[in-house]
């Protein structure tokens, strides 16, 4: 059993057992039964964020995972759970009988489907790369036709000016011209973690291929830019991210030292 399960296996019994206590002992108050739910509403919180890591790269941090997950029905539920069982805990007068009821469906509920919602995200579905942005798995298993080519990379460079600049910004930071217009924040190329990972060329590939579908976001450069065009410009976003500079990138590196704008 993974982590999540066997907290998911503690929190269902900690309920449960709340549950029993309080219909057997009379409805007597009791101050140490309160640590029941706190430590269930703990359990619901630790098994989110383990869930929601594993629904994503290692690469991308939690905060932009977090917001995906808990659009989810698993992610709606466990933090119902947690939210309701916090107030049981605190707040003397919640009435604990029905109020475990809930928490116990809800709970199971949120078990039988945290398989859909982070689960098969890990091992099938999407990868997140930010809220509003996510690109199938399947992505990550296109090849770079020019990985290592700093040639490729320099062609890059005249088409990222032309095209990806003004929202991206000179030196990738996300600070474009264009950036304050936009509904979605243009993302930084400065994570050298995230785009020089194994893989994640085809997943950016992807990204210019198809955008993000949203009005005020990532544009699809399908049909503008050619598939070789499309990977050149990919090769110089790790530049800006930090890989090797191209060959002849001359007196501005793109890199670290270059100023924006
Ligand atoms: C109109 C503004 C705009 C232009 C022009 C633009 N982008 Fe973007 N780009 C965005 C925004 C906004 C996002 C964030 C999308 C999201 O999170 O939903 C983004 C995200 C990306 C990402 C995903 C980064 C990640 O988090 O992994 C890549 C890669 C990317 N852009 C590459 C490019 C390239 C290459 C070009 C030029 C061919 C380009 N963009 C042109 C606005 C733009």
């Amino acid at each position: 059993m993974t982590l999540p399960a066997w907290l998911r296996f503690l929190e269902l019994s900690l309920l449960a057992g709340w549950l029993a206590w309080r219909l057997y002992s009379g409805g007597r108050a009791n101050h140490a039964e309160a640590a029941l739910p706190f430590l269930a509403a703990g359990a619901s919180i630790a098994q989110l964020l383990l869930e929601a890591q594993a629904a994503t790269d290692p690469f991308t941090p939690l905060t932009q995972v977090l917001p995906v997950v808990l659009g989810s029905v698993y992610g709606g539920l466990s933090l119902a759970v947690a939210a309701v069982a916090l107030a049981a805990a605190f707040a003397g007068r919640v009435r604990a009988v029905p109020s475990a009821c809930v928490l116990l469906v809800c709970a199971a509920v949120s078990s039988s489907v945290a398989a859909d919602a982070a689960s098969a995200a890990a091992s099938s579905g999407e990868l997140a790369m930010s809220p509003t942005l996510s690109v199938p798995r399947s992505a990550l298993t296109i090849q770079n036709p020019y990985a290592n080519d700093p040639a490729s990379a320099e062609r890059g460079r005249a088409i990222y000016q032309q095209y990806c600049q003004t929202c991206h910004g000179l030196n990738g930071d996300g600070n474009g011209p264009a950036a304050a217009g936009l509904r979605i924040r243009p993302a930084t190329f400065r994570n050298p973690q995230h785009f020089l990972a194994p893989g994640m060329d085809g997943a950016h590939f992807w990204v210019v291929q198809y955008g993000d579908g949203r009005q005020g976001g990532m544009p699809a450069w399908q049909g503008t830019l050619t598939d070789a065009q499309m990977w050149d410009v990919v090769n110089y976003v790790k530049v800006l991210a930090g890989g090797r500079p191209t060959a002849s990138s001359g007196s501005s590196p793109p890199g670290g030292s270059a100023r924006p704008q």
